[in-house]
């Protein structure tokens, strides 16, 4: 079940589940990982303001999806609630049109490849073109270690990478574009 009313939102689960996929929780890198998970009140002031979906498994969150138009990106920036991603930012904000970056995707690893990713995707797409949004950006960690996973997943849905960027903590990351009919 997609859920995306913000008040029925849990953030501390989020940042939970968000934590537990840290790279540094995971041993190897071939279930997919995040980089820069939040506490609780870093996912509290996100779900009012951008494309934020969870699903459930009865009462417990299983999978989320955060993503940002253009517009309330630069708000982060301006209020500094983008802090390690400079190189990745560095490259968004010289973009002209107006875009949607997904910026985090977590799926419980008991839930793994069971289309919930891809159910959410397909939420936010219906989103973006209600919107009239038809370009997404995503940044998916090279090195030091290459997320196969979330390339995997991204390369399914039709992104294609377009360039790499350094981020001030030395890591790498691909920069994916898809383009929304
Ligand atoms: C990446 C992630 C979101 C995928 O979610 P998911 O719900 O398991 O993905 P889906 O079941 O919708 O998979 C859709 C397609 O993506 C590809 N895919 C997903 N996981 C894959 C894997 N481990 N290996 C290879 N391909 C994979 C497949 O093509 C799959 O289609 P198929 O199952 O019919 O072959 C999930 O693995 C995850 O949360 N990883 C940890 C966090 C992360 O890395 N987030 C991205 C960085 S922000």
């Amino acid at each position: 079940m997609i859920v995306k009313h913000p008040e029925l939102i849990d953030a501390l689960q989020i940042s939970k589940l968000a934590n537990d996929l840290k790279l540094n929780n995971i041993n190897g890198a071939n279930t997919g990982f995040l980089i820069y998970p939040l506490d609780e009140n870093g996912y509290k002031t996100r779900i009012n303001s951008s494309f934020f979906y969870i699903t459930k498994d009865n009462s417990k969150i299983n999978g989320f999806l955060m993503a940002y138009d253009s517009n309330t990106l630069n708000n982060y920036l301006q209020n500094k609630l983008l802090s390690h991603e400079d190189g990745i930012m560095d490259f968004l904000i010289t973009q002209t049109e107006n875009y949607v970056f997904g910026d985090q995707i977590g799926i419980d690893p008991k839930a793994k490849r069971n289309n919930i990713g891809t159910l959410m995707m397909t939420e936010l797409t219906k989103d973006m073109k209600f919107k009239n949004i038809s370009t997404m950006y995503v940044a998916i960690l090279h090195k030091p270690v290459k997320n196969l996973t979330s390339i995997a997943f991204c390369s399914k849905k039709g992104f294609k990478e377009i360039c790499e960027v350094t981020n001030k903590d030395n890591t790498t990351w691909g920069i994916y574009k898809l383009n929304i009919n």
